[in-house]
């Protein structure tokens, strides 16, 4: 194969801001240590997260000039609609304002109290509407992708054996499933295995939701490496994907490279009647939810441009560079290299850290005070507390997720954020922890304020 470019030529440029280590460390201080609390003013190279930053094309640009903003019934809502079933194939879709206001929905719909969702790994936001909903999460993925140097290929797969005891024993509304998993490094699940939940699903009387977020790289993925796919179009890998299950939660602010945007897609009439229902209530009016006309507009230009595999191959072997960058110069990291991001393995850069003091979060404030560099904490604070014991949870992988947004940083400028890193993994020895002097009660990660311990 030839080897990867980026297959588009740049029309306008935004400038970045380049800072002093001083400047960087009140920024720090002043954003309580925490990277999602930082002005992007003092950031250089945005990498916390590659949601809802991907560049849009001309033709999204061009489309948003045609967006039509009617209240009821918009041109818009019917193209995205129309893109939505070519390629996702469901047959009806609910727009939201985006991936999480899917959850909300799917969640109030199908969860009652005292049901167990499995899934394979918890995401914070789905995690938290399906608690809110009354539902308990257990976590049926693979041993594999606990392990950040397991090289297993599929390190997003369910372990059959573990939902199926859970399908045995609890009332389970649905299954949800995510393709690729992103806290567990960004990991795809198979065909194969995805065939055998919704097999064991059916047997139980449970359905299926899938997390499509980032479906369109598990489908690079499998046409990488699942026997058989080699051969198949990105198109028809994501068809068949979505094919297993019932419905689908989507943040467009991923795959399909808007700035805002998701939506939820299910295949029963009734359950998609009462979703437009209630997305009248939390979102907007079910022709629009919570969208602009021109967002829905761009989104079903977004989904046309993501199946295409010069786009998905380079977005995806972007990130690998960068991750191979990263070993080269000893920073341990998550293996196999994810779609999304590269993930530090923050127990190995900081073994004389307990998690108790926050180890990824320091990490990713030291490489910001580095190199302006935004990464985001995926460890003990992204997990949360329990919401029974109130304690925190321990999740088994600390990490540090530096995450690509889509078509926008160049790959020189992403070796000196690798340098960078490897630069701060030298003064790990000399490094201490933190403690959190703020906690909100949801999704903490989000807001939460830290100092450094001396
Ligand atoms: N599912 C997955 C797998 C996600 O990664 C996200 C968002 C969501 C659902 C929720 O979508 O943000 O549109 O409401 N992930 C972002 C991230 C926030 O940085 O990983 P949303």
């Amino acid at each position: 194969m030839v080897e990867w470019f980026e297959p588009y030529k740049i029309k306008a440029v935004e400038r970045i801001p380049v800072t002093t280590h001083e400047q960087r460390a009140a920024a720090l201080e002043a954003a309580g240590w925490n990277t999602f609390l930082l002005r992007s003013k003092d950031v250089t190279f945005d990498l916390l997260t590659d949601s809802g930053t991907s560049a849009m094309s001309d033709r999204q640009w061009a489309a948003l000039m045609i967006g039509d903003e009617a209240y009821a019934g918009s041109r818009s809502f019917y193209r995205l609609e129309e893109a939505v079933r070519r390629f996702y194939g469901y047959r009806h879709m609910v727009p939201t304002h985006q991936g999480r206001g899917a959850e909300h929905i799917v969640s109030e719909l199908l969860i009652h109290a005292g049901d167990v969702v499995p899934g394979n790994m918890y995401f914070t936001t789905t995690r938290l509407h399906q608690e809110l909903a009354g539902g308990t999460f257990v976590d049926v993925i693979v041993e594999e992708a606990h392990d950040p140097t397991d090289r297993s290929p599929f390190k997003g797969n369910v372990d059959l054996e573990k939902l199926e005891k859970v399908l045995a024993t609890e009332h389970v509304p649905y299954v949800s499933v995510a393709a690729t998993v992103n806290m567990a490094g960004g990991q795809p699940i198979s065909l194969e295995n995805l065939r055998a939940v919704r097999e064991l699903a059916d047997r139980y009387g449970a359905k299926v939701i899938l997390d499509a977020t980032r479906a369109v790289e598990n489908a690079y993925f499998l046409k990488e490496r699942e026997e058989g796919q080699a051969a198949r179009s990105i198109e028809d890998i994501l068809l068949e994907t979505c094919s297993l299950a019932d419905g689908c939660t989507m943040s467009g602010k991923k795959d399909s490279l808007v700035n805002i945007g998701g939506w939820l897609c299910l295949n029963d009439d009734d359950l998609a009647a009462q979703a437009k229902n209630l997305c009248v209530v939390f979102e907007g009016l079910h022709t629009y939810g919570g969208l602009a006309g021109r967002d829905m507009e761009a989104m079903a230009v977004g989904i046309e441009e993501s199946v295409d595999l010069a786009h998905i191959r380079a977005r995806v072997l972007q990130v690998r560079e960068l991750g191979e960058r990263l070993e080269a110069l000893g920073v341990p990291i998550v293996e196999p290299i994810g779609g999304h991001a590269v993930f530090v393995d923050v127990r190995r850069v900081y073994p004389h850290l307990g998690q108790d003091v926050f180890p990824a979060q320091r990490l990713a404030g030291e490489i910001f005070l580095d190199s302006g560099t935004r990464t985001m904490e995926r460890g003990i604070v992204s997990a949360g507390r329990d919401p029974e014991t109130g304690e925190h949870r321990h999740p088994a992988l600390e990490l540090v997720r530096i995450t690509i947004p889509r078509r926008v940083y160049t790959s020189r400028q992403l070796a000196v954020v690798a340098r960078s890193v490897a630069g701060v993994m030298e003064r790990a020895a000399s490094t201490s922890g933190l403690e959190m002097v703020f906690e909100p009660e949801y999704l903490r990660f989000f807001q939460a304020r830290f100092r450094p311990l001396v």
